[in-house]
């Protein structure tokens, strides 16, 4: 890719970060974007287009400008792809992918979890597959309205001769904050350590901001991170800053009275009120969550070392009995959770 191309950029699995992401391109018009979707999707970007909401203000984007097809094969002749599918189906995604791409075509992973790049490689061996780490999160309202509820860059591992040049200014050219960073892992370590409280929003229904201000839901998170934190202190893994704070701090955070917790919140984060993690989302569509992705990597990584984790394996345990009874979230309160979990401990 030259910096003065027009890209094709494709966007593997249109949903809240594939939309979005793929939206903020089409608006800009300086890519070819093709998104591969859902019908339902399809047909409520056909009917109103596609919006745009951020913090501050909303974008509307025409449905002309928005190309979203279900066949994957109109990736073919994509530059770049983005998979942006949920990590329990990239093994899935990643054999269409490999029919359907060009050697050259670069593929980067959207996706939450340390593993999705791998299998990617595995199953694409001769393309430049490219791990990201999403910062912001996004969910989606009345079919096809992305509303960007938390603030935060997309974090690319780009290769280091400067290849990935165009792609990363066709993101900041579409008002997105993507950062270029080398090697990605702790970044990865550190997205995964702060999504371990999925769980526990999945598990409650609570929203993310009503979590974060209660007491009593902190110390469920603290239990999950002191334990996530022993584990990749003894497997010798390296985690990056959580938007500089050092992860053991925001441990300590958490322990803090509510009052103190408000003002390091609202220095630090954006936070929509009505924001849920998406794991909740999963339990309430019935559909299968990430969380093998991300406390079971703790669990797994443990085991590796001769430790347990005995509450992140409980929590997992948790959300499969959940994912089996396909009833949604059970809406455990935070003394039943921190119950179940010490328990285990
Ligand atoms: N949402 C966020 O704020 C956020 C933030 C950071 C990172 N992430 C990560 O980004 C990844 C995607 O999350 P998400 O929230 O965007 O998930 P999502 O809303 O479920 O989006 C994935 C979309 O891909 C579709 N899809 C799956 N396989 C497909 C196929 N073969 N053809 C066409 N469409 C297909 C899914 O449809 P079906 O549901 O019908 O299968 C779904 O609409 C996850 O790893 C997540 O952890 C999300």
């Amino acid at each position: 890719m030259s910096a003065n191309e027009r890209l094709h950029i494709g966007i593997m699995g249109a949903g809240a970060i594939g939309g979005y992401v793929g939206g903020r391109l089409a608006a800009k018009g300086a890519v070819e974007v093709t998104l591969i979707g859902r019908r339902t999707l399809a047909d409520a970007i056909a009917e109103n287009g596609l919006t745009l909401r951020d913090f501050d203000h909303e974008d509307r984007v025409d449905a002309s400008k928005v190309r979203i097809e279900e066949d994957p094969h109109l990736l073919s002749s994509c530059d770049v792809v983005f998979c942006c599918v949920k990590a329990g189906a990239t093994a899935k995604v990643a054999k269409t992918l490999a029919n359907v791409l060009q050697p050259t075509t670069v593929i980067v992973s959207l996706q939450n979890g340390v593993r999705n790049h791998e299998i990617l490689r595995e199953a694409l061996p001769g393309n430049p597959v490219l791990p990201a780490v999403v910062g912001f999160n996004v969910i989606i309202r009345d079919g096809a309205v992305f509303q960007r509820a938390l603030s935060g860059p997309l974090i690319i591992e780009t290769r280091p001769e400067g290849q990935d040049r165009a792609l990363v200014n066709a993101l900041r050219a579409a008002g997105i904050d993507a950062e270029e960073v080398r090697p990605i892992a702790p970044e990865q370590w550190t997205k995964l350590v702060s999504n371990l409280n999925n769980a526990v929003g999945a598990l409650s229904g609570s929203s993310t901001r009503d979590m974060i201000l209660s007491r009593q839901y902190r110390r469920v998170i603290a239990l999950l991170l002191d334990e996530a934190l022993d584990v990749l202190d003894r497997a010798g893994v390296h985690a990056a800053k959580f938007r500089g704070v050092p992860l053991r701090i925001m441990s300590l955070i958490m322990k803090l009275p509510t009052p103190i917790v408000r003002l390091v919140v609202r220095a630090q984060l954006r936070v929509d009120p009505e924001a849920r993690v998406s794991m909740w989302t999963d339990l309430e569509r019935r559909r299968p969550t990430e969380v093998d992705f991300l406390n079971g990597e703790i669990v797994s990584l443990a085991e590796k070392h001769a430790m347990n984790a005995p509450a992140n394996q409980r929590i997992v345990e948790l959300v499969h009995n959940a994912e089996r009874a396909g009833a949604g979230s059970p809406r455990m309160n935070a003394e039943m959770l921190l119950r179940r979990l010490k328990d285990a401990s």
